[in-house]
């Protein structure tokens, strides 16, 4: 695996291997690499000639200075992973190489709808700083296919409006959840729970899927109201939010009745001081 930290090197690889005719698969990521992760670059390796990984600990992603000094951050880790997967290449910058300047104002993009529920409302600025580190990777990259997990579903809707937006000559291959045999969602922030947390988070999946069955009979409100009682009786759980949403544009659904089909069901929970994201399709 060729392991670059400079734009420059970077690009000078890529854009040769591109003159050859190969294509590139891409897994942006910011470290912390666990089975979703690889799952998604073994799926870029299926589909392309070239797999390129990036770890990158965005700064302008994170609304809370205090959960960007503390993201987890296991680079040595990180690369015995992406060697045994067999990652041809890896771009690992530093804050300086992405962000030469603080003076400079990165552009802002319009996400509308999408950028103002559910995580858009809860982490302001949190999707415009995902599109500026993504348009920047992609510039450097030059992917014909970039792989990003549904866990972050909002995310991924973004990205992909993003990329129609702006005619950006990507693919964007959405990939299924990984989770544990429990059912927890797997993410990098997973590390932090404690044994007591560890233990109780299951009940996440375990009530959307629950809800899942009682589409049927209950109204939206009903529907998420037991949601939230479901999950607020245990007491180391507390609700942020559960929306059934369009999964193209993100709309919140109120007023239909159930059931519904072809929508998604997405959740946030804050467990102590960690917060864990997680949805299902109805
Ligand atoms: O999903 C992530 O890990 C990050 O948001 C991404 C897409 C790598 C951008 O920093």
């Amino acid at each position: 695996m060729e392991i670059f930290s400079t734009i420059k090197e970077t690009r000078d690889c890529l854009i040769n291997l591109k003159k050859e005719g190969k294509t590139i698969g891409f897994v942006p990521t910011m470290g912390a690499l666990h089975r979703g992760h690889i799952s998604l670059l073994e799926q870029a390796k299926k589909e392309n000639d070239i797999s390129v990984s990036s770890i990158f600990v965005n700064p302008t992603q994170f609304n809370d200075k205090k959960d960007l000094e503390k993201y987890p951050r296991t680079i040595e880790d990180d690369i015995l992973k992406l060697k045994a997967a067999h990652c041809d290449v890896l771009f690992a910058p530093g804050v300086e190489e992405m962000y030469p300047s603080t003076l400079v104002k990165e552009p802002e993009i319009d996400l509308g709808n999408l950028g103002k529920v559910m995580e858009g409302k809860l982490r302001p600025g949190h999707f415009q700083g995902v599109c500026t580190v993504v348009k920047k990777l992609f510039d450097i990259v030059l992917p014909n296919k970039a792989y990003f997990g549904e866990k972050d579903f909002q995310q991924l809707a973004v990205i992909k409006y993003m990329v129609r937006i702006l005619n950006i000559p990507v693919e964007i291959i959405p990939c299924p959840t990984f989770r544990e045999a429990d059912g927890l969602a797997m993410s990098s922030r997973n590390v932090f729970l404690n044994p007591d947390e560890r233990k109780n988070v299951p009940l996440i999946y375990k009530t959307m899927m629950e809800a899942k069955l009682l589409n049927t009979n209950k109204t939206i409100s009903e529907l998420k109201k037991w949601v939230e009682e479901k999950v607020n009786e245990n007491p180391f759980l507390k609700l942020e939010y559960f929306e059934i949403v369009n999964s193209e544009t993100l709309q919140l659904i109120t007023d239909t009745h159930l059931p519904i089909t072809g929508c998604r069901a997405c959740i946030a929970v804050k467990v102590g001081t960690i917060r864990l994201i997680d949805n299902i399709a109805l």
